[in-house]
């Protein structure tokens, strides 16, 4: 039986475009049924529009408290019978007690070498701005498993890039987002592997 994949993703999606095509022209024993987003209108819900992916769209305009998200995050996956979940580019914090039910079922892609830049404010570029302002050398993306301590769970996969001649925070993300396209992937293979 194919593994139920769930992407969580609230930008522009190419971690989630990404991820798609993978595992489609790789053929993964898995498969990606489920797009959570909190953004409507970002690029990871029109691509999920455009390839008949389900979704299921969580915030709080929608959805009045947390005691209601959280319980919707659980229907949601359980009704697509979700086995892994891929955090990719979510921008929101993962409750806890879906981090215990999905107990080293939750992947999650950081686009430093964590721990470096990792942890509360690091996310998005705001990553590259302060890896720029170090005058870092070298960057890169972290896979991880998704545990109740922030971007610190145990790491799956970790790549570096040079970045010592790039101008700016936003050569930086395009250097580091190569990367993440790279082994995303590849960490979902290793999983579906050992399943
Ligand atoms: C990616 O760089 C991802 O690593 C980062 O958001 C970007 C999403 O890009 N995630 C985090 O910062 C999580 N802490 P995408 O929407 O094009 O995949």
């Amino acid at each position: 039986m194919p593994i139920n994949i769930a992407v969580f993703a609230s930008g522009a999606g190419s971690n989630f475009i990404n991820l798609f095509n993978k595992i489609a022209s790789n053929n993964l024993n898995g498969s990606i049924v489920l797009l959570v987003s909190n953004n409507p209108n970002s690029g990871a819900v029109k691509f999920a529009k455009n390839n008949d992916i389900c979704i299921k769209i969580i915030n709080k305009f929608r959805y009045k408290d947390k005691a209601t998200i959280n319980k919707e995050y659980k229907s949601s996956l359980k009704e697509n019978k979700i086995n892994l979940i891929l955090l990719a580019g979510f921008m929101k914090k993962i409750p806890v007690d879906l981090i215990k039910i999905y107990r080293n079922k939750i992947l999650n892609i950081h686009p430093s070498l964590l721990p470096d830049y990792g942890g509360k404010g690091f996310f998005g570029m705001n990553v590259h701005h302060a890896v720029f302002n170090a005058n870092e050398k070298i960057s890169g993306a972290t896979v991880h498993y998704v545990n109740k301590d922030y971007d610190r769970g145990p790491i799956l996969i970790q790549k570096k890039v040079e970045i010592q001649n790039c101008k700016g925070p936003n050569e930086i993300a395009k250097k580091v987002l190569e990367i993440e396209h790279e082994i995303f992937p590849k960490a979902v293979q290793i999983f579906l592997n050992k399943m």
